[in-house]
């Protein structure tokens, strides 16, 4: 295969064949093609898009890149949920446990950060113990015996989306429909779903600014998976606030358990309206059966129960979630005046955890998994405390953080109107 001449077709705008695609991503996935060439294919691909008959062979290249995870037959059906990429998105870690408990099976393969978003699985390290690199033969008993499985792509699972996502993440190629759809799909095609629902963002901190751009990746990503077979449905949900009070992995942590203990954000419901409108799209389900059982605790059980399968300290994960602080510098960051909170900016949010430690610049940066933001205060709510927590690994990164964090935060004297968070839903039953 002449890589150079697939760059250079796709730079000029050419339709690529789907065996050239599929050469490409398996030359990639077995090294024979060099990152720095794949990058620039990469970028191509950002600003000459793909055609529908190109994002398909793309997603199936990727897909088969690794297994098609095989489930035994089982009343249960196989579902899962996926978001485009948010700030304070932690979403999964509260509804795989509940959609286990309601009766489906959720094989659910994530990802790490992406940009200033933060990813499933750099959370979910956080955890004392939790390893997310699971076999194919592991995901498949786990998910049979106690009906959820989260783990990340790897040799075995999606291979070529694990290279090309951390190569996208440093070369500013991750806001494009068909590298997206492609990214995602060869995930869930990968976990032989019957069902899929889709969060997909727009606004501030998502890589699709705005609702006419979400609507068209949700469309890319909600045609491709119900022609490959998977019931699919997505929400276009707004993006210019985080989610909940936590921003940063160990705190989402704490957080997403918050909420499986009915105390969800301390009072902010935004995530767990998330989890519910999630979790009623699934077929068979509807929001207030999602509601009763996230409030009858057995998600909460779950949770351990995954936790425990995959490896997790839970006598140490217990004692790191009663300590209020981890990080070794924390300090409030108070308001600079009286009145409301018309704006909390998610992408400024998500700049400064992602400097602070908590995302990466280059590929083999380490996260910081206790840094963070907490105690945020939501648009709306009227300021009578400071606006977030700063936790922080040294003094001079938490005053680089307050000095960035003057310019997310916007206060008004009169209560603002709030836009909804869940804007339209496309696909469906
Ligand atoms: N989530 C993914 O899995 N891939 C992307 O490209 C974006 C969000």
């Amino acid at each position: 295969m002449d890589f150079l001449k697939l760059i250079e077709q796709k730079r000029d705008g050419g339709e690529l064949s789907p065996e050239a695609i599929a050469g490409a991503v398996a030359g990639f996935a077995e090294g024979t093609v060099p990152d720095y060439q794949m990058a620039a294919f990469l970028m191509a691909v950002q600003f000459q898009g793909m055609t529908l008959a190109e994002t398909r062979a793309l997603t199936l290249a990727m897909r088969d890149s690794g297994e098609v995870l095989q489930f035994p037959e089982d009343d249960r059906p196989l579902v899962d949920k996926h978001s485009t990429g948010g700030v304070g998105d932690k979403v999964s870690l509260p509804l795989a446990p509940l959609l286990a408990c309601l009766g489906y099976r959720v094989p659910m393969i994530s990802g790490r950060g992406l940009g200033i978003t933060g990813g499933t699985l750099d959370k979910l390290e956080s955890i004392p113990g939790f390893t997310t690199q699971l076999s194919a033969e592991q995901f498949v008993s786990q998910v049979q015996r106690i009906g959820v499985a989260l783990g990340g792509q790897t040799a075995e699972i999606a291979p070529a989306d694990k290279a090309l996502y951390a190569l996208r993440d440093v070369t500013g190629t991750v806001p494009s429909i068909p590298l997206i759809t492609a990214s995602i799909l060869s995930k869930k095609l990968a976990e032989n779903l019957d069902a899929l629902v889709m969060d997909v963002k727009f606004g501030a901190a998502a890589f699709m600014r705005t609702r006419e751009d979400a609507r068209a990746l949700a469309k890319s990503i909600v045609n491709l998976a119900t022609e490959c077979g998977v019931q699919t449905t997505a929400l276009l949900t707004s993006m210019d606030t985080p989610i909940g009070r936590a921003v940063g992995n160990w705190l989402e942590v704490k957080e997403s358990i918050a909420c499986l203990e009915g105390n969800g954000g301390d009072g902010s419901k935004d995530l767990e309206e998330l989890v519910i409108a999630c979790a009623a799209q699934l077929p068979g389900c509807d929001a207030d059966r999602a509601r009763a059982e996230l409030a009858s605790g057995r998600p909460r059980e779950k949770f351990n129960e995954l936790l425990a399968a995959q490896g997790a300290d839970l006598a140490a994960c217990e004692i790191k979630l009663k300590q209020d602080t981890t990080a070794p510098v924390v300090r409030d960051f108070p308001a600079s005046g009286k009145g409301y909170l018309a704006r909390c900016d998610a992408r400024v949010i998500g700049e400064v955890v992602r400097d602070l430690g908590g995302g990466r610049q280059t590929k083999d940066a380490k996260i910081q998994p206790e840094v963070g933001l907490d105690n945020l205060l939501k648009p709306g709510e009227a300021i009578d405390r400071p606006l977030c927590r700063i936790h922080a690994t040294t003094e001079a990164a938490a005053d680089m953080a307050a000095e960035r964090l003057a310019t997310a935060f916007e206060i008004s004297d009169e209560q603002p109107s709030l836009d909804p968070l869940i804007c339209e839903i496309l696909g469906g039953r």
